[in-house]
């Protein structure tokens, strides 16, 4: 039984590819039989019609033989055939490789899903998530659910909230995550908890997010970041060795919040190729340049990149580059094509004296036809551009071993984000991160320089987990409260049963929670989350095959007490 795949008609005889989730068959309709008229009966079937065949399997004949299907070598010779389900002319080809709109595909997703690469793809997910579970089964891990109609949870995005009918004018919210129930099963007892968790963030939409996403979310009590960190090892272990038969070498690396900002430029760096930023300032001081000399005289640095034999590149190309860097925020772009000493090419050859390249190239190691790319200014500005012109120019390079898997700690991350503009605080993780021991003395006098005991694990560039050591503490925790602005009757409003459940003996605690889209994606190699999920969420988060979401009658909304009001 399956679906007809392909159908086509060879000098009067019907030959079928039979389709289910285990492959394709090829049947063919050449025999008589007395009963039905098979023949008349296979010339009207249509494409993704359900049919139930019987018959004789047989060698393929000589020269019709397929050694590119796992099936290519036989054939079904059919007696009897039964059409289970007629198929209306299906909107795209389901054999189109590519080219088709992501809309119609989303819009038609049950025939999207029929398709051999998103089962394929359902299919390491579903693996991932079983060794997952037979993981934290053989570790001693809980599964526990925790709620979905719940208090605010605090990960920074825009809350979903549903209104409580037998509540007139409140408000549940959907889990951002799991984050203070895991903290309270740990109060609970309940040393060691996972969950597979669905959380939901209405936030801005990227290749990598979705509105409502998976994680596995992990907790456990007595423990410190290496105990958390051994544990992610090694279910990241047995995932891979489960699903794509990889073994993953442990320990990662590990890179410090600071170290991993100054060599790529940002906190989730793609270490599986180089072209590292260098600091490059010392080349440029009272080099004629303005632009940079303001710079360096207002304490900014002067950062670039060496390609090496990239010296090449038209003009256009590193035009390219520069509109790269300024989309990314930053002022513009300075090139350098390393030539020998006294004959370098650069954008500012005509401003700039050649000593100063002969210095930059010393300084960044580059030889003679490798390219420098600098960018000055601010520093969260730069880093962002440099990260991203990494990017691009380790794709542009073919730098970038799609098959290798490099995974990576990031560590020491600051305990609080500071806004550019206005200089507030909010928390760079969550406010239950515990800051770093050696920096409490800080948390007063110069909190923005205060690290945590937060860590994040990134592979191939994707952040695809993130936790910490959390706060246990009723004062420490206050005091966090304090540096970020949140007043106690906030505090208590907002996690009061958190801080009351810490009067009450808890125990030292942390966790981390892994996207598990993010890790379903980068094991079956494809960009778009949505490859991962059966049934995703559009950029603009609708879901367009079911017209979600959608209006509701005026009767409804008055029963939870809910009035629209037009937005001038
Ligand atoms: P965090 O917010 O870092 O931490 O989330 C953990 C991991 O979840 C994934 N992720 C997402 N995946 C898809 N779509 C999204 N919108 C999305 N947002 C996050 C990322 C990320 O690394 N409660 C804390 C964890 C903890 O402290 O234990 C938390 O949720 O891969």
């Amino acid at each position: 039984m399956g679906w007809v795949f392909r159908w086509r008609d060879h000098g009067g005889i019907v030959f079928v590819d039979l389709r289910d989730r285990y492959g394709v068959a090829q049947v063919v309709f050449d025999r008589k039989s007395a009963e039905q008229d098979i023949d008349a009966l296979a010339h009207r079937l249509r494409a993704e019609y359900v049919i139930r065949i019987q018959g004789r399997v047989r060698p393929r004949p000589d020269g019709t033989v397929n050694t590119s299907l796992a099936t290519g070598e036989i054939e079904v010779s059919v007696d009897h055939l039964e059409v289970l389900s007629e198929s209306e002319n299906p909107p795209f080809r389901l054999d189109d490789k590519g080219t088709l709109s992501e809309d119609l595909r989303l819009s038609y997703r049950y025939l999207d899903l029929r398709r051999e690469e998103l089962q394929r793809y359902l299919t390491v997910r579903h693996k991932a998530i079983a060794a997952t579970r037979r993981y934290f089964d053989d570790n001693g891990f809980l599964e526990i659910e925790t709620p979905i109609l719940c208090k605010p949870t605090p990960e920074g995005a825009r809350d979903f909230l549903v209104p409580a009918r037998l509540h007139p004018g409140k408000f549940y919210a959907l889990p951002q995550s799991p984050q203070l129930y895991k903290q309270l099963l740990m109060v609970g007892g309940l040393d060691r908890y996972y969950q597979i968790a669905r959380c939901f963030r209405d936030e801005d939409l990227r290749a990598d997010r979705q509105p409502e996403f998976t994680q596995i979310d992990v907790e456990m009590s007595f423990v410190g970041e290496d105990d958390i960190i051994r544990v992610i090892e090694g279910m990241l272990q047995a995932i891979f060795r489960e699903t794509l038969g990889v073994e993953v070498q442990a320990p990662f690396p590990r890179l410090s919040y600071s170290e991993a900002m100054e060599r790529y430029g940002c906190d989730a760096p793609d270490t599986r190729y180089g072209l590292e930023i260098q600091d490059l300032s010392g080349a440029f001081s009272g080099c004629g340049f303005r632009v940079f000399e303001q710079m360096i005289e207002t304490g900014q640095r002067i950062r670039g990149i060496v390609v090496p034999g990239a010296a090449r590149y038209s003009r256009k190309e590193l035009d390219d580059l520069e509109a790269v860097a300024v989309e990314m925020g930053a002022k513009g772009l300075v090139w350098q094509r390393v030539g020998a000493s006294g004959a370098h090419d650069a954008s500012i050859k005509k401003i700039v004296g050649q000593e100063t390249f002969d210095r930059a190239a010393a300084a960044g190691k580059a030889k003679e036809g490798d390219l420098i790319v600098f960018v000055g200014g601010p520093e969260h500005l730069s880093s962002k551009a440099l990260a991203r012109l990494r990017l691009v120019l380790g794709e542009k390079e073919g730098l970038i071993d799609k098959t290798r898997y490099e995974f990576l700690w990031v560590t020491n991350f600051p305990l609080f984000e500071t806004d550019p503009a206005s200089g507030a605080l909010s928390p760079a993780h969550h406010p239950f991160t515990s800051p770093h021991p050696d920096d409490l003395d800080k948390l007063e006098t110069d909190p923005a320089k205060v690290r945590s005991r937060a860590y994040d694990v990134v592979l191939n560039g994707s952040e695809i987990g993130g936790g910490s050591i959390r706060i246990h503490r009723r004062d420490l925790q206050r005091k966090i409260f304090q540096v970020l602005g949140i007043s106690d009757e906030e505090a208590e409003y907002k996690f009061g049963f958190l801080l009351k459940a810490f009067q009450y003996g808890a125990p030292p605690h942390g966790g981390i929670a892994m996207g598990m889209d993010r890790i379903a994606m980068l094991l079956n190699g494809t960009d778009s989350i949505r490859d991962v999920i059966a049934f995703p969420k559009t950029a603009k988060a609708s879901a367009l095959m079911e017209d979600a979401p959608s209006i509701v009658d005026d009767r409804e909304l008055m029963e939870l007490h809910i009035r629209k009001i037009a937005r001038k």
